[in-house]
């Protein structure tokens, strides 16, 4: 990048940065996740130190927070409250320890490390133990007066308690900072609550916090259960609080709660360690975190080594992967699928997100495209979740430049030449009719001998197209057909994994019928459907000589899904498929499906759980009996709220009256 186009994308970004600041730090709502506004930040802050004449001084790297509301007193703070600088990984925590090592030379240097609380940071005043006043952060030089809302909190005291090991601490002015959080399970109830009373949702426990806190009646806030936890004690005389460590020590004999898994390290090993712990136990943790804070424990040589920017020197934020980040779309092309759908996918610039690099993300239709309004060249927000497929979230229009294409979608199928059509005009996908596209047996072959279906270990994407390129097969009754002599002509095939494959295979010639009528890849028969087949049906043959209102009147099986089950089995080719299998010996075993607990049950989950992720929910579900749906309906009868639920899902429940429960009842039903 040049100097003119560094200088256009720094001013574009300063203004989409200050923006998501405005209404975060002002109007306490959030315009995009914080970890995409991070991703920003980090992009200007990097542009910003190449083109180091380009850094200004309103820079939303050169600034602190936004305004103070007008409605609280505003409070100077005696000691400014500082931000911390963040880091992403190993090697940044190794430079900062070795610029700290060079401040001190000789000495062995003690860290401290606390888990970084997601919440609103607050200053508690005590004079003679006494609390006085309790002061937000706001601009870090002034905040607001928030003492009667915080006056409300339980966890923080009223007056420090009295003891005598910190005698010196009860005279004259201690000042607490410390973070007032939600605890995630609180915040879920709350929503659950306001589901009820028919109130709209709230977005996540910190602006939760942040929001009620800045609410100018305290009433509301004593209604709403928040929490203190504190992490720094300051003096006037600063000799009377020598280290971190003694400040941990000392706050809980004053009546504040700490974290318990505040620590003192003395080296890189030891910091990456603990770093490490809570990346994988901070799921268990009563309150959001995003990361770990490493300071040094030494107050005198903290306060020695100074301020840069807006954070000091002598400490640092080291953050998790973020499941958001921002990149730019290089392409967009039509990817064909096993049922013949055509689907838009978006070519990403790489980029790391949750500790996965994504290069793709799909877009699902075209009309999706235009709705999120997506072009080729747009910098995006790209949202991963776990194992769940990246997503591009929104486009950030402002940062275009006018060079972005839009998107169209292609008349003829990119992979056969086929023209593409609609089955009816109202629908959102566009499919390629040809029944021997390559695309669509190649994924109907891997479908087959995917997870959910057949589960045939090693019959992956790669090796399906081998076999097909090298002629071996040309559908998925060919599969039956390889035998170890054949695969081991394949480049990819040793002896050994020619006879695993071919053994794998043969292990597989008599599967469940849910499974085997699933993997056979119909339009809208996914795994639940197919198991819902199954228990009406008990074999393949009654079910390929259904009638539609047979087909209909099995529970969760509307007219769309039966009419694409007749017409899957009216196909002269698929019905060659099936004759294909018989004669092969191929064909599955009848149902064998008991009744469970859940029985009749339908339930369906939004937002993720603690205890287990959707697939061992969804498994746990079906094995008593019941159904895992994906969307709530009519004959739902659970909706279960787990971490960061989906509005709508909430939404349309409370319309159906459908019976809203949290995670510890859905275990309680499963148990
Ligand atoms: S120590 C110089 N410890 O993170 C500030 N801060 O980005 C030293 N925070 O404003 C703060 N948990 O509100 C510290 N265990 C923790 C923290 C913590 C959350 C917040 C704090 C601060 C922000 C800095």
């Amino acid at each position: 990048m040049n100097k003119v186009q560094a200088k256009d994308r720094v001013a574009k970004l300063k203004d989409l940065i200050n923006d998501y600041r405005f209404h975060y730090h002002v109007l306490d709502e959030s315009i995009m996740d914080d970890a995409a506004a991070d991703s920003l930040k980090h992009e200007l802050a990097q542009l910003e130190s190449e083109f180091p004449d380009l850094v200004t001084a309103d820079s939303p790297t050169q600034r602190v927070a936004g305004g103070v509301l007008p409605g609280f007193k505003k409070v100077e703070h005696k000691r400014r409250m500082l931000s911390l600088s963040d880091v992403f990984g190993d090697e940044e925590v190794a430079a900062w320890i070795s610029r700290m090592q060079k401040s001190a030379p000789g000495d062995r240097l003690a860290y401290f490390a606390d888990i970084k609380m997601d919440g609103l940071a607050c200053a508690l005043i005590y004079e003679d133990g006494l609390l006085i006043r309790g002061v937000t952060r706001g601009d870090g030089f002034v905040g607001e007066d928030v003492t009667a809302n915080i006056r409300t909190i339980d966890s923080i005291p009223l007056a420090l308690r009295q003891q005598t090991k910190y005698p010196l601490l009860l005279k004259g002015v201690s000042e607490i900072r410390g973070e007032i959080v939600m605890y995630k399970r609180d915040f879920e109830q709350l929503n659950i609550e306001r589901q009820k009373q028919g109130q709209p949702p709230f977005a996540n426990p910190r602006n939760t916090a942040a929001g009620t806190i800045r609410q100018l009646d305290p009433n509301l806030v004593a209604d709403r259960p928040l929490h203190f936890r504190a992490y720094d004690l300051l003096r006037l005389n600063t000799e009377d609080v020598p280290t971190n460590d003694y400040v941990y020590k000392a706050l809980p004999d004053l009546g504040f709660s700490v974290n318990k898994a505040a620590t003192v390290l003395h080296s890189l090993e030891e910091i990456m360690e603990f770093v490490r712990l809570w990346q994988d136990n901070r799921k268990e943790l009563e309150f959001n975190t995003d990361g770990i804070v490493i300071k040094i424990n030494d107050r005198r040589l903290f306060d020695q080594l100074g301020v840069a920017g807006k954070a000091p020197r002598a400490a640092i934020a080291f953050k998790y992967a973020a499941e958001q980040s921002t990149t730019k779309v290089k392409d967009i092309f039509v990817s064909i699928g096993r049922t013949g759908n055509a689907t838009p996918v978006a070519v990403l610039e790489p980029v790391l997100i949750a500790g996965s690099v994504v290069q793709m993300a799909t877009l699902h239709n075209e009309s999706e495209v235009q709705r999120k309004d997506i072009r080729i060249g747009d910098t995006v927000i790209v949202h991963k979740a776990g194992d769940i497929i990246p997503e591009i979230v929104q486009s950030l229009p402002s940062l275009r430049k006018g060079k972005e294409r839009l998107f169209k979608m292609p008349a003829y199928c990119p992979v056969c030449g086929t023209k593409l059509v609609k089955q009816k005009a109202e629908d959102a996908a566009w499919r390629c009719p040809n029944p021997s596209c390559p695309s669509r047996t190649w994924k109907q072959i891997q479908h087959f001998a995917s997870k959910e279906a057949l589960d045939i270990e090693g019959l992956g994407e790669k090796t399906v197209i081998a076999l097909l390129d090298a002629g071996l097969i040309k559908d998925t009754a060919d599969i039956y057909k390889l035998t170890p002599d054949m695969l081991v002509r394949l480049e990819r095939f040793a002896g050994i994994s020619a006879n695993k494959l071919y053994s794998a295979i043969q292990a597989k010639k008599h599967p469940p019928i849910n499974r085997f009528i699933y993997g056979l890849g119909i339009r809208h028969i996914g795994v639940q459907t197919a198991i819902d087949l199954t228990k009406k049906f008990k074999s393949l043959e009654s079910l390929i000589n259904a009638k539609i209102d047979e087909l209909a009147s099995v529970e969760g099986i509307g007219e769309i899904v039966a009419e694409a089950i007749v017409e899957y089995f009216s196909e002269p080719r698929n019905q060659h498929l099936l004759a294909k299998f018989k004669s092969l010996g191929v064909g599955p075993e009848p149902a064998k499906m008991t009744g469970g607990e859940l029985e009749g049950k339908n339930l369906v989950v939004t937002g993720t759980l603690n205890s287990m992720n959707r697939e061992d929910a969804a498994d746990k579900i079906r094995a008593l009996g019941g159904r895992f749906q994906t969307s709530v309906a009519k004959d739902t009868d659970y909706l279960v709220i787990g971490n960061a639920p989906g509005t709508g899902k909430i939404t349309k429940a409370r319309q159906l009256g459908t019976q809203i429960i949290d995670e510890s009842t859905l275990l309680s039903l499963l148990d």
